[in-house]
């Protein structure tokens, strides 16, 4: 093989505001298998990614549950991590950007810019929300649309015709965090003179780093001119503060992609690397960055420019994918389409999932559809149907006929050689991301193999005493073409793999192929995968439905669609549930909480603090003295604001909320039964 090439890969970092989804496996899936295929080729190859944890959206998220934003991302890093493991996306090192390495690069990269000139400060005029004391990004303000008046169109454009505007144009524009009327405000923010660095992308985008249609788009961008970039956000956000300035936080795309850095620098500390190597302007070493094509300017245009003018390496190729739709359409919470990738895992292996998105994948920005019928068909026709069932067609003769041992000789060393000889085209569809290509080419492979089996009919001969050993040849050579297939298929299905890696007593990397199993014992064989049954499909779309929050239960109710009930319980968990009746005796709004009352509730003995979202419809005062029902038995829950001892049971949907009260003549403590 050709020299051993340092690679480091990235794939783009998730903010740690939410549950993953099926689209972001996709783009995992796909850097997952250009990885492991790399260190299967004996490349020195690293993996590395992060949770994206800074910004106004995570900080609003950790509000809304009453607590900190640094115990936010704790919770979410966990959750991310836990679905990257169980979908195999094996990397290196999974960081997260609020770290003290990413302080430390985002500082250091910054003050390079600025000490190359390449940062311009100026006052910018912004909606303001005066109750929260907090500048309004687009998409917290709402309003009618200046063009076309249509109602409740976000802050920079009008989805009903297209218009785009700035914030302050909207008519009756409302702040969506509090509701009140924005008012303009001035502050002084921080640019990256970015339109200093066209010649260098024009160069850029062309020298390779890009698919052809991802250069085409960037040059129209190049043509119609660069603008500055704002890097900088006025407090309260949840960042880093830009050194010197104090109240300024660096914007969470500033500091996101140097994630990747501070991820590697975590890596090279705990493996003894050498980070120079990979980041150093003069590296050799290669950086691939993967990614969806809503986040191209970020690392085709900022990015390389940052990179340039801090006196660091630039990407050798930033690969780009498209979106995922499901059955055709773009995934939709209210189908149960909008598929979260731990939905995904209690019902389905991920392997089926890492397959078929395989399948599809190519150097294309064409967007991928899971079609859910296609991917049982091909999953069971392919893995089950053709892969799978060499295997389990000629394990037991070789058992039986020469316990367990592999024959010493090939019985057809033209078919051998044909399967083998495929290696080096099937490594050059996957060096180009042409995953599609590459199964194309292996199922051909495992057609050719079971011809050969049902040609040769193995369980036919095993009849005739004198042909035993035929059988075992033909069986043997059945078997090595299987473990051929499995090698090409590793970077794929890496599980399936390690399963039959122990079956054939072997490890596979790519070499391996050139070597058939002659003279060697195999284990017994055991299911390697099963059938994807369309029941489970159907089980995980039914649990998908069901994840709706409120927001979409709304568009579902307006669709005029029934929302799909909890699955049953008994009556036994039923009762386990204690509920009560409870009386307010005091209502009171929470300091930096706005959608919480702090409630004090009677419930005749006792009597119990609960933190309950309903300030949005209720003035504390009229709540004083009115009875509501509770959960009294539900485990109490540390907030930011205090201890909560319970839950108030009320109904919402997107008109208000409303609270449940029990029928005149009740009494504070009775049971609900
Ligand atoms: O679009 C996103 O989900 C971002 N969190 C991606 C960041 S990629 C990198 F720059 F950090
Ligand atoms: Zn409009």
């Amino acid at each position: 093989m050709s020299s051993v090439r340092r690679i480091l890969v990235t794939s783009a970092l998730p903010y740690a505001n939410a549950a993953l989804h099926l689209g972001h496996i996709l783009e995992y899936t796909q850097t997952d298998i250009w990885v492991r295929f790399q260190k299967m080729r004996g490349h020195e190859c690293y993996y590395v990614c992060a949770d994206d944890a800074h910004g106004t959206a995570i900080m609003l998220k950790a509000d809304e549950q009453g607590i900190s934003p640094e115990e936010h991302i704790a919770k979410m890093r966990i959750i991310h991590e836990a679905d990257f493991a169980d979908f195999s996306i094996g990397v290196d090192h999974y960081h997260s950007t609020h770290s003290e390495e990413n302080r430390i690069f985002s500082e250091l990269i910054y003050e390079r810019l600025t000490a190359n000139n390449h940062i311009a400060q100026r006052n910018v005029v912004q909606s303001y929300d005066p109750q929260k004391n907090i500048f309004l990004a687009d998409r917290y303000v709402r309003g009618a649309c200046p063009k076309c008046q249509a109602p409740d169109q976000y802050g920079d454009n009008c989805e009903a015709c297209g218009a785009t505007y700035q914030a302050n144009e909207l008519i009756d524009a409302i702040s969506t965090l509090t509701g009140v009327k924005p008012v303009e405000k001035e502050s002084l923010h921080y640019f990256f003179k970015l339109p200093e660095f066209t010649e260098f992308l024009r160069n850029w985008t062309r020298e390779g780093h890009l698919q052809d249609e991802v250069a085409n788009k960037l040059a129209e961008w190049l043509d119609d001119g660069l603008k500055e970039w704002d890097i900088s956000r006025d407090a309260p956000y949840f960042g880093f503060e830009i050194p010197n300035a104090p109240g300024k936080y660096f914007y969470v795309w500033l500091d996101a992609p140097i994630g990747y850095m501070a991820s590697f620098k975590y890596l090279c500390e705990r493996e003894n690397i050498n980070f120079d190597d990979f980041w150093g302007a003069q590296s050799r070493a290669e950086l691939h960055h993967f990614i969806g094509k809503d986040i191209i300017n970020f690392h085709a245009l900022f990015w390389p420019a940052m990179l340039k003018s801090a006196g660091f390496r630039t990407p050798t190729q930033v690969a780009v994918h498209g979106f995922v739709t499901v059955n055709g359409k773009k995934m939709s919470k209210s189908r149960g389409t909008f598929i979260n990738a731990r939905c995904y895992l209690n019902h389905l292996n991920p392997e089926y999932l890492r397959y078929y998105y395989a399948s599809k994948l190519s150097r294309s920005v064409d967007d991928i559809d899971l079609n859910l019928e296609d991917f049982l068909t091909k999953v069971n026709s392919d893995l089950v149907g053709k892969v799978v069932n060499i295997a389990s067609r000629c394990a037991n003769f070789v058992a039986q006929g020469n316990a367990g041992v592999l024959a010493a000789t090939l019985p057809n060393q033209a078919l051998w050689d044909r399967l083998s000889g495929a290696s080096e085209g099937i490594a050059a569809h996957y060096e180009q991301r042409n995953f599609s290509r590459a199964i194309r080419e292996v199922m051909g492979l495992a057609d050719a193999a079971n011809e050969y089996i049902a040609v040769s009919e193995p369980w036919k001969l095993n009849k005739d005493p004198s042909r035993q050993q035929d059988v075992v040849d033909i069986c043997s050579l059945g078997i090595n073409l299987f473990r051929l297939l499995m090698i090409y298929l590793k970077p794929i299905l890496p599980v399936m793999a390690a399963a039959s890696e122990t079956f054939l007593n072997d490890r596979f990397d790519w070499a391996s192929a050139q070597n058939p199993l002659l003279n060697h014992r195999i284990e017994p064989f055991q299911p390697l995968l099963k059938r994807v049954e369309q029941s489970s499909i159907d089980a995980m779309l039914t649990a998908s439905a069901h994840e709706i929050p409120d927001k979409v239960a709304a568009i579902a109710s307006e669709a005029g669609k029934v929302l799909p009930f909890e699955p049953p319980i008994t009556f036994n968990d039923f009762t386990k549930i204690d509920l009560r009746v409870a009386k307010i005796i005091q209502a009171e709004a929470v300091q930096g909480a706005d959608k919480l009352l702090r409630l004090t509730l009677d419930l005749g003995c006792d009597e119990r603090t609960v933190f309950s979202g309903i300030k949005s419809s209720y003035d504390p005062e009229s709540l004083k003295g009115r009875l509501t029902l509770m959960v009294a038995n539900l485990e109490p829950r540390k907030m930011r604001f205090g201890l909560s001892e319970g839950m108030v049971l009320a109904a919402s949907s997107e008109d208000g909320i409303y609270l449940l009260e029990p029928d005149t003549g009740a009494k504070a403590g009775l049971r609900v039964t």
